[in-house]
């Protein structure tokens, strides 16, 4: 087996288990409302499944470099799909027949209603198989499962179709250490420039750049990894003036997550120019 020389994990998430993402959970809330996200070093999707279906986003895509893990990450999202609480379409008026029972059926085919997660336990997927995924013609395309996809690619070095249109929110958990050890100083200058372009006026950008202690274990993969790392003059304490001087506002600290070496900061810059 490969080494995971991107950071590449399988079975990540049994690592770092819980029903949802702490590191989401220090985000103000409307972060996502209505939003086109990109979630970059997406692994095996549960960030990126969260987004799209609790937190009200537009459009969410999840980009990673290995195909193995964009593979699971779409069986995640039908496996998401099958533990949430079956939505019955509304009538005209509403299950009562009252106005009110309408305006809420109005949030929800809006998107913005949160659906009921793990309503379902996994086990029943288990036994009997995923739910199959309705056409997106009968939920709308900005609801989930249909607000959701995922890509392979190498994003330092390639495009996503999704690239174009722009978005407001870009996320990047844990990937900072990986492209900086396998692109250098200016591997990971280049990343965060490129996030900034990618970003509209006003846009978000959340980090959560892994701690230089982190680095020595990626120095032990392979030869290029440990001469990358050597030469490096960047540490993650310069990350923060780095992206200022990229064009971000200052950054603001929400909090820290994990137990042990998952101990992170989470961070949301602005792109305020
Ligand atoms: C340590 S995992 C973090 C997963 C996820 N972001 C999270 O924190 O829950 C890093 C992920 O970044 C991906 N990755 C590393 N370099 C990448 C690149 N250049 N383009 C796209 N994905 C990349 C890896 O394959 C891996 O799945």
């Amino acid at each position: 087996m490969s080494l995971p020389t991107h950071g590449n994990y399988y079975g990540y998430y049994l690592k770092r288990p819980s029903v949802t993402d702490p590191r989401l959970a220090l985000l103000p809330e409307d972060t996502f409302d209505g939003k086109k996200v990109l979630d970059i070093g997406c692994n095996e999707g549960w960030v990126t499944c969260e987004i799209a279906q609790a937190w009200g986003a537009h459009k969410v895509v999840g980009v990673d470099i290995d195909d193995t893990l964009i593979r699971a990450a779409w069986k995640r999202r039908q496996a998401v799909w099958s533990m949430q609480k079956p939505y019955d379409p509304p009538s005209e008026l509403g299950e009562t027949g009252n106005k009110e029972d309408l305006n809420s059926i109005q949030v929800e085919t809006t998107g913005l209603a949160r659906p009921q997660l793990n309503y379902f336990p996994a086990s029943l997927q288990h036994s009997f198989g995923p739910l199959p995924i309705p056409p997106s013609q009968t939920r709308g395309k900005h609801i989930f499962p249909h607000n959701v996809s995922f890509r392979t690619a190498d994003w330092t070095k390639e495009e996503i179709v999704e690239d174009a249109d722009g978005y407001d929110v870009v996320v990047a958990f844990s990937i900072s250490k990986w492209i900086h050890a396998n692109g250098g100083d200016e591997g990971l200058r280049a990343f965060f420039q490129r996030i900034y372009s990618v970003l509209n006026p006003g846009g978000v950008f959340v980090l959560e750049p892994q701690e230089w202690e982190g680095y020595k274990k990626v120095r032990r993969m392979n030869d290029s990894l440990r001469d990358t790392v050597q030469n490096l003059k960047l540490r993650p304490s310069n990350f923060e003036s780095m992206l200022e001087s990229l064009g971000f506002g200052p950054a603001r600290h929400l909090g820290t997550t994990g137990e042990g070496g998952f101990h992170r900061t989470v961070d949301m810059y602005i792109k305020e120019r």
